[in-house]
């Protein structure tokens, strides 16, 4: 086992004890997720910790002690990078590091993974020295997906833990508050201060009744991305409830989490139940399970706040899971949902591609032993009545230790005769990681994943990338065409024959249990000190970091230029984009070469095409804000709603930053993002009259007056138009005292190396 025992029955000691203090001064019934946040304002091992009182939702900044950080190889990078330059020795709590990201899908795992290895020799060597320095754990290339890992290693009811990825929420599958942060959150809790949120709102999803027929966990969550959309979940936290929780697997429970999310929910998470029990027993952690069953009472809402959910939730929805039907949602959003009666009438009306030309299952989101059986009974019905897959089909396990297993127990030999191409234990095509060949032109594709924004999956801006379960994936992997409702319908079999599939049924959990991944993880040195960690200057993977200088607030802010203003959806993708610039994560200056070249310009209406306001010349994005910053031009960047939305990649405000932004003035923004600019030292504003987005045009000049910045207090952008003509435009920002303090030290880490030399 990896996790430390008698540190788990501190926290479940703890636990009982903070919970019962809380009810006693909130003086009333509490929500699960209440229970854990109120349980989590003093560190596990004790010390000093947040003033217990009543929190406002949505109000109050809060300073929470998360129990472990997880962080993927991408964003650990940059995350370990800075946690080097704060100048403490060991982590302060449980930490590990995640090889998953790195590796690209082209041939099949054995070969992928060996490239992945020669390629990323160089940032593998330096995240696993890091880990053995610090006290961090390493889970080398092949181990598997963070998420997955997570859920089979570490994850525990109760437990509140972050991760440097936004489908951290995957372990509220097992009871968790986990929450997706950027990585200076992440170098915060391992340095041993608190992690401030503010106080999240709760939304309570009710379910009632119990699947039937091809209907399965996945269905839920995009369901309900149907109802919320993709801002629905801001600034709160999804938690479930109500007697449909209970028929639900684990497994099946983590991907409704790790999909929330996709509604731009701080995190969701389920009670404690049985179902929970089993998988940690199964995982070979049954002495967490019989922690969590002493104190199972308080691994959920109290009772009262089931009878009466209006009252102690901010909004509360409800699934009938009797009448669920399987759905697809997308194209481009993971928010379009249609279910699949429904479906082949919107391919037709919308003219989306109806043949499929891939189909992917697997990633974080969907690859539990479930997951797989279930698909695996309907490959075998495939295979019996002489039916394969119609299309490019490819299976991405969550862990060696899943791919193990369904290669003992003999699903994965079933998919491969139907036709799968079983990819390497990673993110790959998830991520843009997917060296795809052919298909270059418009075409469908439908995936088990989460997120579906354009060019996601294979950097192609024509592939409709839909999204739905792996039974639905199969089905239609099967079919070949979107507007075959196998569910109703017959399929045609490879000699023309027509044939019906039946619903899928599968186990959650293995009968022999899982075969353990022996290679995968490495334990960090008791004593790091003597590990030496070094990057090569001529590097162009890795990139000691400096530490950004501090603002003069007098004359920093006045003369700025408009580098871009973006119309439309503006995500961390558009941003700061994946595919081929994942390798330079550990190097901010050369992925900064991708700043904001997703992004489409508002006057134009291209990517990464703006003018320069200096030379007159249309340009690229990064090179235009290069030739500012070189210049001694500060500048500005405008957006639309939820600006920053998708992954939690920190990349978007470092890149920014390091080129010489000031503002991120949008009319909204996704929680992540703006968090990861304020810690390093930008000025994310809004429109307080939303509107006034219109009044900026391309040749204007800005002057901000952070001099009086304060929390609550709004900020004035002075516009000089160049027909002489001005505007005052006032700004909304949601700074604190605490990151006010980051913004007049240049960034929170220099405030916490400065801190760690007293
Ligand atoms: Fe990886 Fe995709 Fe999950 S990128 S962590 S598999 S969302």
């Amino acid at each position: 086992m990896v996790q430390d025992l008698e540190m788990m029955k501190k926290v479940y000691s703890n636990f009982k004890s903070n919970v019962d203090s809380a009810r006693k001064l909130l003086g009333r019934p509490m929500t699960y997720t209440e229970k854990i946040l109120y349980s989590h304002l003093k560190p596990a091992n004790g010390g000093q910790g947040t003033e217990l009182k009543n929190f406002g939702r949505g109000k109050d900044y809060v300073d929470f002690f998360p129990d472990r950080v997880a962080m993927q190889d991408a964003t650990a990078q940059m995350a370990l990078l800075q946690f080097m330059s704060a100048g403490i020795p060991k982590v302060a709590v449980p930490s590990t590091v995640h090889c998953d990201h790195l590796i690209q899908a082209e041939i099949n795992a054995e070969t992928d993974l060996a490239t992945a290895n020669r390629d990323n020799a160089e940032v593998y060597e330096f995240l696993a020295n890091v880990s053995r320095k610090y006290g961090i754990g390493f889970w080398k290339p092949g181990a598997g997906i963070i998420h997955q890992v997570v859920l089979e290693n570490y994850a525990f009811p109760g437990g509140m833990m972050i991760g440097t990825d936004s489908h951290t929420p995957n372990a509220g599958g097992l009871g968790m508050v986990a929450i997706g942060v950027g990585g200076a959150d992440a170098v915060d809790v391992m340095a041993g201060i608190p992690w401030e949120l503010k106080f999240p709102k709760l939304i309570g999803v009710k379910l009632t009744g119990s699947l039937k027929g091809w209907a399965s966990a996945k269905d839920i969550i995009l369901k309900l991305a149907g109802i919320l959309t993709v801002k629905g979940g801001t600034g709160a936290i999804v938690e479930y409830f109500g007697s449909g929780t209970a028929s639900l697997s684990c497994t099946g429970k983590g991907t409704i989490c790790n999909m929330g999310a996709e509604i731009g929910a701080t995190t969701s998470l389920f009670p404690y139940d049985s179902r929970m029990a089993d998988y940690l027993k199964k995982t070979d952690r049954a002495e967490i399970a019989k922690l969590a069953d002493e104190v199972a009472d308080y691994l959920k809402a109290d009772v009262d706040v089931e009878k009466n959910p209006e009252k102690f939730y901010d909004q509360v929805v409800t699934i009938d899971l009797d009448t669920l039907e399987p759905h697809i949602n997308g194209p481009f959003t993971p928010d379009l949902a249609t279910p699949i009666s429904e479906f082949a009438k919107a391919v037709k009306q919308n003219g989306w591609p109806e043949k499929l030309s891939a189909a992917l299952i697997g990633s974080c989101t969907n690859s539990s032993y479930e997951d797989i059986d279930r698909v695996t009974t309907v490959a075998k019905q495939a295979l019996s009545q002489g039916a394969k897959a119609k299309c490019e089909f490819l299976i991405t396990p969550g862990s060696e230790q899943v791919r193990a297993t369904i290669e003992r127990d003999g699903q994965l030999g079933v998919l491969s005769q139907m036709g799968a191409n079983v990819m390497a234990n990673a993110c790959g095509p998830c991520i843009g990681q997917w060296k795809r060949h052919g298909a270059l032109e418009k075409n469908s594709i439908i995936t088990s994943f989460n997120r579906n924004f354009t060019a996601r999956n294979d950097g192609n801006p024509k592939t409709h990338a839909f999204v739905a379960s792996p039974e639905t994936v199969i089905g239609f992997a099967l079919t070949g065409d979107l507007t075959v409702d196998f569910t109703k319908e017959p399929i045609t079999n490879d000699k023309g024959e027509k044939i019906m599939l039946q619903p899928p049924k599968g186990l959650d959990l293995p009968d022999k249990g899982f075969v353990k991944d022996e290679h995968g993880y490495v334990e960090p040195e008791k004593d790091g000190s003597k590990v030496s960690v070094s990057i090569n200057p001529q590097s162009d993977r890795l990139q000691a970091l400096n530490p950004f200088i501090a603002p003069n607030v007098n004359s920093d802010f006045s003369g700025l230029r408009l580098l871009i203003k973006a119309k439309g959806k503006c995500t961390t993708d558009h941003i700061s984009m994946a595919g081929s610039w994942l390798k330079f994560r550990g190097h901010l200056d050369n992925i900064s070469n991708n700043l904001l070249i997703g992004a489409i310009n508002s006057f134009n209406g291209e990517a990464n095409k703006v003018k320069n306001q200096v030379s007159g010349t249309h340009g690229a994005v990064p090179a235009t804000a290069r030739d500012y910053k070189a210049k001694g031009i500060g500048w500005i960047v405008v957006g639309e709603e939820n600006y920053g939305e998708g992954s939690s990649r920190e990349h978007a405000a470092l890149e920014p930053r390091h080129l010489g932004g000031k503002a991120i003035i949008v009319k909204s923004f996704a929680r992540i993002h703006e968090t990861n600019l304020k810690k390093q030292g930008m000025l994310p504003l809004t429109f307080a009259t939303p509107a006034d987005y219109d009044k900026i045009r391309e040749d204007d000049t800005f002057a901000l007056n952070p001099k009086d910045l304060a929390p609550g207090k709004q900020l004035t952008l002075t516009v000089k138009h160049a027909d002489g003509k001005s505007d005052e435009i006032m700004l909304n920002h949601t700074f604190n005292e605490q990151q006010i303090g980051w913004f007049k030290a240049g960034s929170a880490l220099n405030l916490i190396a400065s801190s760690s030399k007293k």
